[in-house]
């Protein structure tokens, strides 16, 4: 993995800090940690990448802000979701920032361009949230770790939870880019095998919320059920106008529960009884998860959601690989190999990770109820992604 071209940068470093006096050894003990954060502050996602952050950071507030030992400097990138900028962003923080560990971000249209940054450079990268398969998949790497699913696997347990509840003919809908046609993959793979029959899929490009031509069709179609994916302020704006066009009580929505996170405030009674499948729920009753409630409430004074924890997560993995190098990250084999055999006691349940850096996890079935995800089920124990193609070099 070691890049040529990561052995130039680190060089010109060396002799940058020389010039200047201040050659210290590589990556001292002393020295801060420089954890980069590249998430959507602005945008449809905004309030996501505030939520991954706050999390982040409880976990590593929680360790008395240090990890292994060491303080931490932040550096902030806002990514605003647009992948035709991913490339450039995640090298401000690589090149520019020298960040030793980069935490991003929501977007998989921008992960992409993160990934490409991580695998040339060979910095450490957690995934807190975007789920697009190759990063975990084909074009899987040592120095990259995601806490959060890979696209398909909250809605590989949706399928068979709607032809259960005697839905057998759906539309589903969604936004047309990876996250969304990955989405799709899961559930048509569910649905299908479960016996039911997908009778349209429909689509409409990131981030425009223009739902009313899509849900008129939806009207004329008449199917058991709608299925689809959604996020941020998008999901309460798709419930509200799903329920405005007269639709709600007559044909049940469902989703990939990322719909429901985050915005039961904003969707109000429209998102009542709305089902999804995701690996949390706010209502999962351990005391792992309530005590972790209670404390970010208090501490940000907002309900957390999944991606806070994703965040949480991700600042536990961190913890964990930190403490198991005593601080020392430029130890990269010990690092990724305490981190590669973490299990995570995370409020969404422990987990650990796949084989190609992805969680193995539990899938909850969630039904919307007093503005709460409260967990009816589990829809799938254990759930992993395939990692098809996943070599790691
Ligand atoms: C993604 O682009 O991978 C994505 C974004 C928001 C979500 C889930 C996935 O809630």
């Amino acid at each position: 993995m070691t890049s040529r071209r990561l052995v130039l940068t680190r060089s010109a470093a060396l002799i940058g800090a020389a010039s200047t006096g201040l050659l210290l050894p590589a990556r001292a003990q002393g020295a801060k940690i420089r954890v980069g954060l590249m998430l959507p502050y602005t945008g449809t996602f905004a309030q996501l990448g505030v939520a991954i952050e706050n999390g982040f950071r409880m976990a590593i507030d929680e360790q008395g802000g240090k990890l292994g030992g060491r303080e931490i400097e932040y550096f902030k990138v806002d990514d605003e979701s647009e992948p035709a900028k991913g490339i450039e962003n995640a090298t401000k923080l690589v090149q520019r920032d020298k960040v030793d560990v980069l935490v991003g971000t929501v977007h998989s249209g921008v992960q992409m361009g993160i990934h490409k940054v991580a695998r040339d450079s060979g910095v450490l990268n957690l995934i807190p949230n975007a789920g697009v398969h190759i990063a975990t998949r084909g074009q899987c790497a040592p120095n990259v770790f995601r806490t959060s699913f890979s696209n398909s696997q909250p809605t590989r347990a949706l399928g068979a939870a709607m032809v259960a509840k005697g839905h057998k003919r759906a539309v589903w809908i969604t936004w047309k880019y990876a996250a969304g046609d990955e989405a799709f993959e899961g559930f048509k793979e569910s649905y299908t095998a479960a016996g039911g029959t997908i009778v349209k899929e429909l689509g409409l490009p990131f981030p425009n919320v223009e739902f009313q031509a899509l849900l008129t069709e939806v009207a004329a179609l008449k199917p058991d059920a709608v299925a689809c994916f959604f996020a941020g302020g998008a999901g309460a704006k798709f419930m509200k106008d799903y329920a405005a066009a007269g639709l709600k009580g007559k044909i049940p929505l469902y989703g990939s529960g990322f719909l429901t996170e985050g915005v039961l405030d904003a969707a109000g009674p429209a998102a009542d009884g709305v089902m999804t499948t995701l690996h949390y729920g706010d209502g999962i009753e351990t005391p792992r998860n309530k005590a972790f409630r209670l404390a970010y409430a208090k501490t940000f004074k907002m309900q957390p959601d999944v991606y806070a924890v994703q965040g949480y997560d991700s600042g536990l993995l961190m913890v964990q690989g930190a403490n198991a190098v005593k601080g020392d990250l430029s130890n990269k084999a010990a690092l990724y190999k305490a981190m590669e055999s973490a299990t995570i006691d995370s409020p969404r349940g422990k987990w650990t990770m796949s084989k190609s850096h992805n969680p193995v996890q539990d899938i909850y079935l969630r039904v919307v109820e007093n503005k709460e995800n409260k967990v009816i089920g589990v829809a799938a124990k254990a759930l992993a992604d395939s990692g098809a193609g996943c070599k790691m070099g």
